[in-house]
């Protein structure tokens, strides 16, 4: 006798693409049916909803007119179910105000399953339990090992069921997003067909502000006064660059990105997923991409004034002092690179190392690419050079807070414990 199949939903609902007055929320069914999600400010009383009548699996539906920095509840209906959906709440995003503070978390190669894993997602919920998480980012390589759907469902969407329905998200892309186990990464890299690009919904029109990239691979957005820059480090353009080569539309992009915030007056940070600078599991020595990205971007970075490069695919954690002017290898490293520091007392850690940033140019380095997996350093000559501070035996995640002119980060590990703390200091006046 043929089966009865239930309509069930197969993917919990996940938050995209925020902003201080939308949001998307996705999710998906086993079977074709229309999309609807009811959501308001009272968890008894959701008296909106938005619907999409295309019949589909993968469910996408942009939620608007919402007010800024305000809590709403929200539930996705299945057809004729008006009472069984689980109800999740989000915050949507702060407007730009300097008095704000905001704060969110970044989890590096989140994507292998394990007790790592689980630990870290643990400590990182733990530490937010009485504080506000506004939204969080996935470094890249999100499901291991070759980005399957399959391997998006079992070691990124189940484990981050919880996180993913309440905290909205962004992700950049990292080369195991890019593996194609039907055609090669090489085919992914050129035609950004992976299973990436069909799961997250990323700001590329310019949804929270920045220039409209106009391409999934990258993007930018404000958070209050914090510019947040994506960039894809793996892909290949059409005529053959490399993403971070001069010429090449990400780097055209970025510069016009970076020049529009000439005025700006906050931070600007970027994220990645190779890091320019490590001797992890992955040594900047000798890997190219790395290598490219250091040469290419870092000169354009520091002349528009970005402050922090936060990069992953090396699993360990490592920081460098604010620096300028420094493109070279390890063993080329001098202190005169190094801007003086200071120190300064934060809260769960003790006295932190404290980058006071003057003039426009100067950037703090850091490697946050171990969330779900460490592994010792191969590299006889780990630790790089560059860095003030690494950390190749735990794993962990990064949790950056802004204040004003003041962001503090803070690097927290998977037995809950703040291992490397430091903050930067910015003159707006400059
Ligand atoms: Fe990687």
């Amino acid at each position: 006798m043929a089966q009865t199949l239930n309509n069930q939903i197969t993917r919990e609902p996940y938050l995209q693409a925020p902003s201080p007055s939308e949001i998307t929320v996705r999710w998906r069914t086993n079977l074709m049916t229309r999309s609807t999600v009811f959501y308001g400010k009272d968890e008894r009383n959701l008296n909106h909803r938005t619907d999409s009548l295309q019949y589909n699996t993968e469910h996408e539906v942009r939620l608007s007119g919402l007010e800024p920095d305000t809590r709403y509840y929200y539930r996705v209906v299945l057809p004729k179910d008006t009472l069984t959906g689980k109800i999740f709440s989000f915050y949507t995003l702060p407007q730009k105000r300097l008095s704000e503070t905001y704060s969110f978390a970044l989890f590096g190669d989140p994507g292998s399953p394990g007790e790592d894993q689980i630990k870290v997602r643990d400590a990182v919920m733990k530490y937010y339990a009485d504080k506000k998480m506004d939204f969080w980012i996935q470094l890249g390589d999100n499901a291991y090992r070759h980005g399957t759907d399959q391997e998006f469902q079992n070691d990124f969407f189940t484990p981050f069921k919880e996180m993913l329905g309440h905290y909205p998200s962004f992700s950049t892309l990292g080369n195991h997003d890019y593996h194609d186990v039907d055609f090669g990464s090489k085919y992914a890299q050129t035609t950004k067909s992976n299973v990436y690009f069909k799961i997250f919904s990323l700001p590329a029109r310019g949804e929270a502000g920045g220039v409209p990239s106009g391409n999934s691979s990258y993007y930018s957005m404000d958070v209050g006064h914090v510019h947040l820059i994506s960039l894809d480090s793996y892909g290949i353009e059409k005529n053959g660059k490399m993403v971070f080569d001069p010429g090449s539309a990400q780097y055209e992009w970025l510069k016009q990105d970076l020049q529009a915030l000439e005025n700006h007056r906050g931070f600007i940070i970027v994220y990645t997923h190779f890091p320019p600078f490590s001797k992890g599991t992955h040594d900047s020595d000798s890997d190219s991409i790395m290598i490219g990205m250091r040469e290419n971007l870092l000169p354009l970075l520091e002349r528009y004034g970005v402050d922090l490069l936060i990069g992953g695919h090396s699993h360990a954690y490592e920081r460098s002092p604010m620096m300028k002017g420094f493109y070279g290898k390890s063993a080329e490293f001098d202190t005169k690179y190094a801007f003086r520091e200071y120190r300064k007392n934060v809260e769960g850690f003790g006295k932190a190392d404290l980058y006071k940033k003057e003039g426009k140019e100067g950037i703090a380095y850091m490697v946050t690419g171990n969330s779900s997996a460490t592994s010792a350093s191969r590299y006889p000559d780990f630790p790089h050079r560059a860095m003030k501070y690494s950390n190749d035996r735990s794993s962990g995640a990064f949790i950056v807070e802004v204040q004003k002119n003041q962001l503090t980060m803070k690097w927290l590990t998977g037995n809950g414990i703040m291992e490397d703390a430091f903050v930067i200091e910015k003159d707006f006046r400059r």
